[in-house]
């Protein structure tokens, strides 16, 4: 059976003391949920809070909530200025690490090239990479949007074995649904994903493609989460704002 994920990137939110409230308040709030086997749910915060929040969920003998980063260097080592890198984040032993996330792309420049680097230097430290695709509103007008996520697996992700794949959770988050309130309709979300889904049965084989986590992002709240979560190929979503208070968190994390 796949995993089902909910993870929240905190992307750059939040003060120290707030970032404690929150990891506090949702590790007591998880403690009386109950999380099926094969449930994950990860939170990213900032890189200067991963420690913090290591130690505070060290404390309360949290054993529910995994810790990914939002982002790694393509390198181990070295003057990389402001940089945080892959072995770094494993010497914390943070769990997962973002890639390929679209505000990375847009504003930092990161192309398909650079994913596959940052995926290639996750995996070999032992992290597991959520790997974040999705066209903005123009492709999609276009209707390119299929194509242009091919492309985007094929550049980034298809040079890796079925064994590395196994480290790989793939999100699809459409620009155009990312902090806009519009969300994909679960009929939008679970046609993408099932072409994802084809493309690894294609690329791979059809054990690889079933055992895939694909998960949904862009504006998914507790109000929508279910309709999504219900669709057979969503397992689950990276979400940005309602992760930013326990209590919207949780409302989606109940429907995975
Ligand atoms: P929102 O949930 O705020 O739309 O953000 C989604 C996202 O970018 C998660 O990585």
């Amino acid at each position: 059976m796949r995993k089902k994920i909910v993870a929240g990137n905190w992307k750059m939110n939040k003060t120290q003391s707030e970032i404690i409230e929150l990891t506090t308040a949702l590790s007591v709030a998880l403690q009386k949920h109950e999380l099926a086997d094969n449930h994950e749910v990860i939170i990213c915060p900032s890189l200067v809070y991963l420690s913090k929040v290591k130690d505070i969920l060290a404390i309360l003998a949290d054993k529910k909530i995994k810790v990914g980063s939002q982002n790694c260097h393509t390198q181990n080592f070295g003057a990389y200025t402001g940089e945080v890198s892959a072995a770094m984040l494993k010497s914390l032993d943070v769990q997962y690490v973002l890639a390929g996330h679209s505000e990375r792309r847009t504003y930092f420049g990161e192309n398909n090239s650079i994913v596959k680097a940052k995926l290639d230097i996750a995996l070999a430290q032992g992290l597991q990479v959520i790997f974040c695709c999705g066209e903005s509103l123009t492709i999609r007008e276009k209707e390119a949007h299929f194509d242009f996520i091919a492309t985007q697996l094929e550049e980034s992700l298809f040079h890796l074995t079925k064994e590395e794949l196994k480290n790989i959770v793939i999100a699809y988050e459409p620009i155009w649904a990312i902090g806009t309130g519009v969300t994909a309709s679960p009929e939008q979300a679970e046609e993408i994903h099932a072409h994802i889904r084809a493309l690894l049965g294609k690329k791979y084989d059809e054990t690889t493609a079933e055992n895939t986590t694909i998960l949904y992002g862009g504006s998914c709240k507790p109000t929508n989460a279910a309709q999504l979560f219900s669709q057979p190929n969503v397992d689950g979503g990276l979400i940005g704002g309602a992760s930013l208070k326990a209590d919207s968190f949780m409302g989606i994390i109940e429907n995975l």
